[in-house]
């Protein structure tokens, strides 16, 4: 266990609170604060690297005290480093031969988590490689939460709140997901330039291009389930499998899921020939919080189902939209018309301008637009509070 840099008690500030009132300039000098605010923004930008899904966005830096930036670190999604193991691994890497942590400042848009889960806690990894100060913007509201107080009764000096509402915005929906115990949605819309998945007699194999759908193999690939309704499963008999470019089965695949009433046919591909409950699941409802809240209660590969990934059709992607159960879009735009069939979206209840669902350019996992061979990709979340690190 570590001491702080004094070696006396761990220093407690909230620089939410410092930045307002002006007793606590004492306690947090004006320069210290401008200095972590510029170096948050630094992790912010890190973070925003990183992809959205089962765990959120966040961003770590490990600064000495003369200022120098030591490493930079970013969380690059469910079951990988988390951001602050990151930045102390690429610290060690660079600095083979060590160097004394004990006046550096590791920065992290998220509190350290003192969960071990995937990962083994954060708290743990920073009190062990001794670091003397931690400045971290938002507070984690899960149960992982409460890291910075591990960290302060362990000597370290710790600073929140640091452009804590930026650190919120930033992943404003993965909260939102956690408050309603549910999985993260991710939202798939594969669509000619009149917004249609399907011609009018049904066919929609391909709309978009294969770099397009290799894109989309990715996402699957790190989702904890894919879901569609029964109708997609009629009409197309997709395998919902996460393949390679070469089309060889990627390394983890997500769970299959249908959703609806009408029972699951013998012999279709996602059943892959094994029973029900085994890499697949039929969700016997047509309300897609239930749905959700049922697959957060299921694990998969031995882990809770904390990312779902919903392809369609119409039917069921309207369902998600109009409860406003969409967390992250990929629309992928292709540059072709078809003046008939199916729409991408249907009627989600929306009978003027301004009720319509607002969704904002994400600018997390490669940028908000990104071409893919002839199609454009727009990487979209709803408009909540300001969620781009620029702003
Ligand atoms: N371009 C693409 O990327 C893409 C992707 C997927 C699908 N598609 C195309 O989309 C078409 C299928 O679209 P779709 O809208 O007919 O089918 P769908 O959304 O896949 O399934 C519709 C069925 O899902 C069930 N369901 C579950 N929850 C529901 C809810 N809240 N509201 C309404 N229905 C619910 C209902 O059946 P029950 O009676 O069984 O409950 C409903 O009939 C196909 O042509 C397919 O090729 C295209």
């Amino acid at each position: 266990m570590s001491e702080n840099r004094s070696g006396g008690p761990a220093a407690s500030t909230d620089a939410t609170t410092a930045s307002a009132s002006p007793e606590c300039a004492d306690t947090l000098g004006k320069d210290d604060a401008v200095q972590d605010e510029a170096l948050m923004q630094q992790a912010l930008d890190a973070a925003i690297l990183g992809v959205r899904g089962a765990n959120p966005l966040v961003g770590a830096m490990l600064v000495s005290e003369a200022g120098d930036v030591l490493s930079i670190g970013h969380h690059r999604g469910a079951g990988t480093h988390h951001a602050e193991r990151d930045a102390l691994e690429r610290f060690r890497r660079d600095h083979p031969g060590g160097s004394d942590l004990g006046t550096a400042t590791l920065y992290s848009t998220l509190e350290p988590c003192r969960h071990q889960g995937r990962q083994p806690a954060c708290t743990e990894l920073i009190i062990d490689a001794g670091v003397g100060r931690v400045v971290h913007g938002a507070s984690d509201p899960s149960s992982n939460g409460g890291g910075a107080e591990v960290l302060r009764r362990a000597g370290i000096d710790v600073v929140s709140g640091v452009l804590a509402q930026q650190c919120q915005a930033l992943n404003h929906r993965w909260v939102t997901a956690a408050n309603q115990s549910r999985p993260f949605v991710t939202a798939h819309l594969a669509q000619t330039m009149d917004g249609r998945i399907a011609a009018e007699d049904g066919t929609s194999q391909w709309i978009t291009s294969k770099a397009a759908r290799d894109h989309t193999h990715q996402v699957r690939s790190r989702a904890d389930a894919i879901l569609v309704g029964t109708n997609t499963v009629a009409v197309d008999d997709p395998r919902l499998t996460a393949r390679t470019p070469s089309g060889e089965l990627s390394l983890r695949q997500p769970l299959r899921v249908v959703m609806g009433m009408t029972p699951v046919r013998p012999g279709l591909q996602l059943t892959q020939g094994l029973p029900e409950g085994d890499g697949w699941v039929q969700l016997r409802t047509r309300d897609p919080l239930t749905a959700l809240q049922e697959l957060a209660q299921t694990t998969h590969g031995g882990y809770p189902v904390k990312h779902v990934l919903v392809e369609g059709g119409q039917s069921v992607l309207s369902a998600f939209f109009a409860a406003d159960l969409v967390d992250e879009v990929f629309a992928y735009q292709a540059p072709l018309l078809l003046g008939t069939g199916r729409g991408s979206v249907g009627d989600i209840g929306v009978r003027t301008l301004s009720e319509a669902p607002r969704f904002a350019l994400d600018p997390a996992e490669g940028g908000p637009v990104q071409i893919m061979d002839s199609d454009v990709c727009v990487h979209l979340q709803p408009k909540g509070d300001t969620c781009s690190p620029e702003s």
